[in-house]
């Protein structure tokens, strides 16, 4: 059975060579040379790893899963030169919120899936959660997405588009790993 969890290692391995730490909000990170992705951690004594599970939907209404499903593509595909990883953390106002409350600010306020269904299938994307791991962690999501290189300037308009969004804030910490094919 394939685990849920996975391991993102910085140091000198992995598949994706990181071009760019950039802090949006809050402590950034470490630079390192490379990212590893996997179910198992590779440990690096200059590097870090954070982690992370992949989960059931929380925001998501049939309709809109109907949508994604029609319109998004995996990760890996072979022209996908460059990817993001974005590290996110909400505040503790965010998490005192009711189910509902969450689901008003992230979709009709914030439109985040209706926004991000305009970018597919050209961003593939997949997000981990950090918070049900048991033991704290820095960020409480990860999210990972992959485009071609012609691409980032889409991305960084879908970026802009959220980053200007009601529910940014709730954010109180994100880095951005841009990254390319090692
Ligand atoms: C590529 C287009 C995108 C689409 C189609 C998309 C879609 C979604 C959907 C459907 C969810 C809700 C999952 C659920 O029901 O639990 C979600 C959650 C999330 N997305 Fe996006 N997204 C996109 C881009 C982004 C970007 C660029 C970021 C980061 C800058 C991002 C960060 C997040 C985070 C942190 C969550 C979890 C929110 C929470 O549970 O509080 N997404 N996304």
């Amino acid at each position: 059975m394939q685990s849920r969890l996975s391991h993102f290692s910085a140091g000198t391995k992995g598949l994706w060579a990181i071009r760019e730490v950039r802090s949006i909000k809050g402590e950034t990170l470490p630079f390192a040379e490379k990212i590893h992705v996997g179910e198992t951690e590779v440990l690096d004594a200059n590097g870090w790893t954070l982690s992370g599970i992949r989960s059931n939907t929380r925001y998501t209404t049939s309709e809109e899963k109907a949508q994604l499903e029609m319109r998004q593509e995996d990760l890996g595909r072979s022209e996908s030169g460059r990817a993001v990883m974005i590290l996110i953390k909400k505040n503790a106002e965010w998490w005192l919120l009711s189910q509902d409350e969450r689901r008003a600010i992230f979709e009709e306020k914030s439109k985040h899936t209706s926004i991000g269904l305009r970018f597919l299938p050209a961003i593939a994307r997949r997000l981990f959660h950090c918070r049900d791991l048991g033991i704290p962690q820095p960020f409480d999501f990860i999210t990972w997405f992959e485009f071609k290189a012609e691409d980032e300037a889409m991305f960084d308009d879908l970026l802009s588009q959220l980053r200007s969004s009601v529910e940014w804030e709730f954010i109180e910490r994100e880095v951005d790993v841009r990254l390319e094919k090692a």
